[in-house]
């Protein structure tokens, strides 16, 4: 996915950033951690990932959008991404939804394009429940939202698979998101669902690269270039075909060689279930 530098993150002081496409949330407290999470040195899925979701927001109309963005936009604009859980829920970021109208949110499933209106699936939302032990940066980024109609399951949309499994060092994953592929300031978010395979690392070994993590969370750590980026927030790191992880924050500048840090989905197996009843 692409990274895209937003001036403000460029000036503004060393800060965590969580990775939504477009805002810039930061917090003093965070050496060295950055958080806009977007998938950099990705590439195109070339297949189908019939669980993650386009969480989106309406925009002004279908007109023009901003100045230098030359396309024209469609009435909805993806900002963070999310995974299906049943045909009635699915799960986030807390940081994706917190402080916006929930009602003007939606959720496009089905297709890896998305400018694919005609075979995507768009939902709305209904209500979130975030998890009560959230802390901005530091804790518990998970969220679980009620669709207000449901989802109908098809070879393209499906529902994740939630293992309550502790994912360990080493282990070969795969992140998928819409969020920003490159550095390049301006750079639009692609159109196309991006893929990378990331490894995870210990939460001691995140510790020492930089990031101060909690035993709830979960790092993964690749080469300088490959990582999340802006967009990607909300969205399903998966390892042996099990969500593991939900993009939270990284480094301000993506993929700069410092680890990007998950909420780890299998401490919150009861919360997602019990929300999505
Ligand atoms: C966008 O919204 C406008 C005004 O509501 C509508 O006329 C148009 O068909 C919409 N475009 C798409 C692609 O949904
Ligand atoms: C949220 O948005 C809906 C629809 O636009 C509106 O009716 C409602 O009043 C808004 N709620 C708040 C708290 O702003
Ligand atoms: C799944 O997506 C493919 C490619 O867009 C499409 O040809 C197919 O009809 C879709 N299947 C369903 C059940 O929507
Ligand atoms: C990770 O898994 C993918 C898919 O099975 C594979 O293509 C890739 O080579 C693996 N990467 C590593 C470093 O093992
Ligand atoms: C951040 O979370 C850790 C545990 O994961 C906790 O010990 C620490 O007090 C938290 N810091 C803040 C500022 O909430």
């Amino acid at each position: 996915m692409i990274c895209l530098i937003i001036t403000l993150l460029i000036f503004g002081s060393v800060n965590c950033q969580k990775f939504p496409s477009g805002l810039s949330l930061t917090k003093p407290s965070c050496n060295n951690h950055q958080g806009d999470s977007r998938i950099v040195g990705g590439e195109n899925a070339p297949i189908r990932y019939p669980y993650v979701v386009s969480l989106q927001m309406q925009s002004r109309g279908g007109g023009p959008g901003f100045f230098f963005f030359q396309q024209p936009r469609s009435n909805y604009s993806h900002f963070c991404g999310g995974s299906i859980v049943n045909e009635d829920h699915i799960v986030t970021a807390a940081h994706c939804i917190q402080g916006f109208n929930v009602s003007r949110l939606s959720v496009f499933a089905g297709v890896n394009d998305l400018r694919d209106e005609e075979h995507g699936t768009r939902r709305f939302i209904d209500n979130c429940v975030i998890n009560p032990d959230y802390v901005e940066l530091n804790n518990s980024d998970i969220a679980v939202c009620k669709l207000k109609t449901p989802l109908v399951f098809s070879e393209n949309i499906s529902a994740i698979t939630l293992s309550s499994e502790y994912v360990g060092g080493g282990v070969n994953c795969t992140l998928v998101g819409w969020g920003y592929t490159s550095m390049i300031r301006g750079t639009p978010l692609p159109n196309n669902l991006q893929r990378a395979f990331l490894p995870t690392i210990t939460n001691q070994e995140c510790n020492e690269r930089g990031q101060n993590v909690g035993p709830r969370e979960i790092c993964t750590m690749s080469r300088f270039g490959v990582g999340a980026c802006g967009g990607d927030s909300g969205g399903p790191l998966t390892c042996n075909d099990a969500l593991a992880g939900i993009v939270s924050y990284g480094s301000r500048i993506c993929a700069m060689g410092v680890p990007d840090v998950y909420t780890r989905a299998s401490e919150y197996i009861d919360f997602i279930e019990e929300n999505s009843m």
